[in-house]
């Protein structure tokens, strides 16, 4: 996505070779003009697959998917990260390690919210090692809904999250595919 991209190239910093820095835009202030064309952007493409319900993890995936529901004319469930677990009949959690931030967390879906006769469509704002994704894949999987498709606004391409996602079947849109982040320089993969 050209818009992205080039709000990445303007405001984004590669902090060091793994981390893009995307604080004034996505994590600590968001843009709302941008996510509302990343949500339509993301509702265009998948707009075939008879997507009922966008999920994403909190926090930074809440924004573009607020969006993208709203584009997809369907309600948003949000994956929480709980630091313990929770035995409760309507809870289900499966346990995620962040490989970047060093940190492990049960995410945690309220399953009164997805359904076997749903079909999801996960979005979050990065994509690295594909942590997360599998671990939201799990839940929505455990409740016998079907996963149509990944969208994630920034993907590092140099980790292994697409290809772990793609040999498991799963179909990836990811609007902005970075391919190297060294020098303080920020280089795209072509589309
Ligand atoms: P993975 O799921 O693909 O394996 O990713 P990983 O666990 O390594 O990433 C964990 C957290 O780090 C996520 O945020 C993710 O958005 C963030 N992250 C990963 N790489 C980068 C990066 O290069 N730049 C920035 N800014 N963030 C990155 P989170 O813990 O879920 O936090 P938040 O959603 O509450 O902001």
């Amino acid at each position: 996505m050209r818009e992205l991209k080039e709000r990445i190239l303007k405001d984004g910093q590669a902090l060091n070779e793994a981390v893009l820095k995307v604080d004034s835009f996505i994590n600590h202030q968001v843009d709302p003009n941008l996510m509302e064309n990343i949500g339509k952007t993301f509702a265009d493409k998948f707009a075939d697959d008879g997507v009922t319900k966008v999920v994403t993890i909190e926090s930074s995936g809440i924004a573009p998917s607020v969006f993208t529901a709203k584009a997809m004319n369907v309600k948003l469930v949000i994956l929480k990260k709980s630091t313990s677990k929770i035995l409760e009949d309507n809870i289900s959690q499966t346990e995620v390690a962040s490989y970047t931030k060093g940190t492990e967390y049960q995410l945690t879906l309220n399953k009164k919210y997805i359904n076997r006769n749903d079909r999801v469509l996960i979005i979050d704002d990065f994509l690295a090692r594909g942590e997360a994704a599998q671990g939201a894949i799990r839940l929505i999987e455990a409740q016998g809904a079907e996963v149509v498709g990944v969208g994630i606004l920034i993907e590092k391409a140099f980790q292994s999250g697409n290809k772990a996602l793609r040999d498991k079947g799963y179909t990836v849109c990811s609007l902005a595919r970075i391919k190297n982040l060294s020098d303080g320089h920020i280089e795209f993969l072509e589309d």
